[in-house]
């Protein structure tokens, strides 16, 4: 955490890896359909946070000087595997209806689709591809969200189902899966793979965990603790599990001992808990303009989430508003009344800040330095950001 003056920026970091992210992301979304190419592109165009690389690349620094235990069978491949090209220059499909694949591992990688990163030896070449991976992971799962949530803005800019369309949208989507899912087969580590096919998973089911409020469908639910357990487990599924787990993957890559990789987890896991309560409670306290997509979208969309399920334990009419998904007259308006008068959100900020501690407490037997301040520091960040 930043004591005193010293100043510390997660970013700065890692910032000559973070250069490189972009460009190499455009590369593995690369098509030759050209309207593909652009709707794929196009999230990349605008700038998002990077949170998912930025820690995976951090946890990678972290964990670099830490306790090794070699996994035996993962051969510990040199940056040639991830140089092969996975997409093609030239135009699909001309005049070759054989052509069903865009590329093949034996054909010479053109010099300007080499792998672009900078020549320092903390942080392996897979770790780096895991880093964008996750954020092509992230961004499908944006796409797709942004058709259900019929969101008109994504990072202050019209959103692609906006742009291109539901059709579109929802294909570069499934697009990008099928990329991340050929970068990650080669990393050639079958751990890391499972655990980034179950990230996509978990991905689906806390989104439908989140279209029922309740495991049942009652019209006057009660509150109860099973409510506060129903959103975390949704909230681990739909945000922590792509952050755990690819923290839990930067370790493995590295060689890392067990306690190395289970803390790593950890870490990921309350961070990605504590960022997504935040994100909940943003979702009343900050305009769509700072937030640069819709605000107070969430009881609109018929979603309880955090500030509301602590608002409704001391309020129990809110019952009869959550089971009608807050679709009468009115309901989203009394709603958020409610919940601005409770401690609702209080609640779900000191919840948040239970986890970022938890987070912090997780890695505090790493080896000191930058990296691993970089790690305290966005628990910190997490629980100061406005967007
Ligand atoms: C943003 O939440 C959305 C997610 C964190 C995940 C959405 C997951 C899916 C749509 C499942 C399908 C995904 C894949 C990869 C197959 P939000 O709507 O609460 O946040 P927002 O305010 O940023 O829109
Ligand atoms: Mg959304
Ligand atoms: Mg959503």
């Amino acid at each position: 955490p930043s004591s005193g003056n010293i100043t510390i920026d997660p970013l700065k970091i890692v910032a000559e890896e973070l250069k490189f992210l972009n460009k190499n992301i455009r590369q593995l979304l690369g098509s030759g359909h050209p309207i593909l190419d652009t709707v794929a592109k196009y999230y990349t165009q605008s700038e998002g946070k990077h949170v998912r690389p930025l820690l995976v690349l951090l946890m990678s620094r972290a964990t670099a000087f830490a306790a090794k235990q070699p996994r035996p069978d993962t051969p510990n491949l040199s940056d040639t595997n991830i140089d092969m090209p996975i997409s093609s220059p030239t135009v699909l499909y001309d005049n070759n209806p054989d052509q069903t694949s865009p590329s093949s591992p034996l054909t010479e990688t053109p010099k300007e689709a080499r792998y672009a990163f900078p020549d320092d030896a903390t942080i392996l070449p897979s770790q780096r591809r895991l880093a964008e991976i996750t954020e092509l992971i992230h961004t499908a799962s944006l796409l797709h969200d942004d058709v259900i949530d019929h969101s008109t803005t994504r990072r202050s800019a019209p959103s692609a189902n906006t742009a291109f369309g539901n059709k579109m949208a929802v294909l570069a989507g499934d697009f990008m899966l099928g990329r991340a899912s050929v970068a990650l087969a080669r990393l050639r580590d079958p751990e890391v793979v499972e655990l980034l096919a179950t990230v996509i998973a978990n991905l689906v089911e806390g989104e439908f965990m989140q279209l029922k409020n309740t495991a049942s469908d009652e019209k006057y639910p009660a509150w109860s603790e099973q409510t506060i357990t129903y959103y975390l487990q949704k909230t681990y599924l739909k945000s922590a599990s792509l952050i755990s787990k690819s923290c839990r993957a930067a370790a493995l890559l590295g060689q890392c001992a067990p306690s190395v990789v289970e803390a790593a987890y950890s870490y990921g896991k309350n961070l990605g808990l504590a960022f997504q309560l935040v994100d909940d409670m943003l979702d009343y306290t900050v305009s769509g303009s700072e937030l640069g997509k819709p605000a107070g979208a969430d009881l609109e969309l018929g979603l309880a989430t955090a500030p509301l399920l602590f608002a409704w334990r001391s309020r129990p009419e809110l019952g009869q508003l959550v089971g009608r998904k807050f679709s009468g007259e009115g309901d989203v308006e009394r709603a958020r009344e409610i919940v601005i008068q409770s401690d609702g959100l209080e609640q779900t900020r000191a919840l948040a800040q239970e986890y970022a501690d938890k987070a912090i407490a997780s890695i505090s037997f790493f080896p000191a330095g930058e990296a691993k301040d970089g790690l305290e520091e966005m628990c910190v960040k997490v629980m100061k950001r406005r967007k």
